[in-house]
């Protein structure tokens, strides 16, 4: 019989030595774990195995597995945070469980019922919901991944795969903080293309974008704003959504923009959100909220003409991520920012809606799974 993923069967297996929360101050983006982790295990044959919650430590791999050859990995991520009335509650993880599955489907793993791994996340934090930070820009990071895992080097779809989610107590995910960064215009690297998989949450998206931002950093930048084709299309940031923010200096209308889901563009929570609160919050009087194709050469036109207002990433580890400046060609645009700040009026108020649902001082449908 091939079983499905079933939440109610997982077997615990308690560390025997706890760890003690860090102090906030310690705490760096995904360089410290839990004191346990989940595993589950799935084949072709027989379908999800036993899930299980177990000290978090080693995985033991054949050195064959498929992970290690061809790349057959995905991963999510995703946060949990500490409420003023101390419960603990995941972002949006119907959203993460979505994306995950269609992740795993474009490189043939399988695919779960969502609100089972969400229930078994739910296990995991509450083995160890006393590692769970508290305050303003503190969380758990989540980290589910599925990797194949047949023994075998012939190139086809892995008859067996492990998922395994880690956790891992966060601060902010820049050392600096809520600050503005300096962006370079990438168009001799590209980091996703139509037809490809830029869409979707596969470790495989990522390696290849390190070098060039090595390579920008050298140049003083500290990521990269990714261009896409010869109509140099702004796409994303780093490892972020962007966003942009222009006013028409004759009608004084403002937009906020992104560009579209074209199969090139990481389907962010962040993002989603942002949109979603935006477009429920801002007069359409004064806003047009915009998912469009828009490229470097509009953005340095309306620089010089006094029309970019702000622009910043968005994503789940930064949240939001004001940016200040971007290295095109011979010439750095200058994106303003509020007097005295590391960031535009807009991009300040975007991170505090969201920090207020995070945070659970405001309620918003199911955005908050406790
Ligand atoms: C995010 O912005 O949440 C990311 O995907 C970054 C992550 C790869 C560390």
């Amino acid at each position: 019989m091939i079983a499905p993923l079933d939440a109610s069967k997982v077997q615990i297996n308690k560390t025997k030595s706890p760890s003690k929360p860090k102090s906030n101050n310690e705490l760096e983006f995904g360089k410290t774990f839990t004191d346990h982790m989940l595993t589950v295990e799935w084949t072709e044959k027989n379908g999800w195995g036993t899930p299980e919650i177990k000290p978090y430590g080693n995985l033991s791999l054949d050195p064959s597995c498929s992970v290690f050859h061809y790349g057959f990995e995905l991963f999510e991520g995703l946060k949990a945070y500490r409420t003023p009335d101390n419960q603990i509650t995941m972002f949006r993880p119907d959203k993460n469980m979505e994306r995950l599955n269609k992740s795993a489907a474009r490189i043939c793993l399988p695919t779960v019922n969502g609100e089972e791994v969400i229930k078994l996340m739910g296990k995991l934090i509450e083995q160890d919901k006393y590692l769970v930070p508290e305050g303003q820009g503190y969380a758990l990071y989540l980290r589910p991944t599925m990797i194949g895992t047949t023994p075998a080097l012939g190139v086809s779809a892995p008859d067996r795969a492990l998922l395994f989610v880690i956790a891992s107590p966060v601060g902010p995910y820049y050392k600096t903080g809520f600050k503005a960064v300096r962006l370079e215009a990438t168009d001799y690297a590209t980091r996703a293309w139509p037809g490809g998989c830029g869409d979707k949450k596969l470790g495989a998206n990522y390696a290849p974008c390190v070098l060039p931002q090595k390579q920008a950093a050298e140049r003083g930048y500290q990521q990269n704003l990714w261009l896409f084709g010869p109509e140099k299309y702004i796409t994303e940031v780093g490892t972020m959504n962007v966003f942009f923010v222009f006013k028409d200096s004759k009608t004084g209308k403002k937009e906020l923009v992104t560009a579209p889901l074209d199969g090139t563009i990481l389907e962010g929570v962040t993002r989603d959100s942002i949109l979603s609160l935006a477009r429920e919050k801002l007069s359409s009087d004064e806003w047009t909220i915009s998912e469009r194709y828009f490229s470097i050469t509009e953005v340095a036109e309306k620089a010089a003409k006094g029309e970019l207002v702000e622009a910043f990433g968005a994503g789940t580890a930064a949240v939001v991520s004001p940016i200040k400046e971007i290295g095109w060609g011979e010439k750095d645009i200058h994106v303003p920012l509020q007097p005295g700040k590391q960031s535009g009026a807009l991009t300040e108020d975007i991170a505090k809606w969201i920090a207020d649902i995070q945070y659970g001082k405001e309620k918003r449908g199911n955005w908050s799974r406790v």
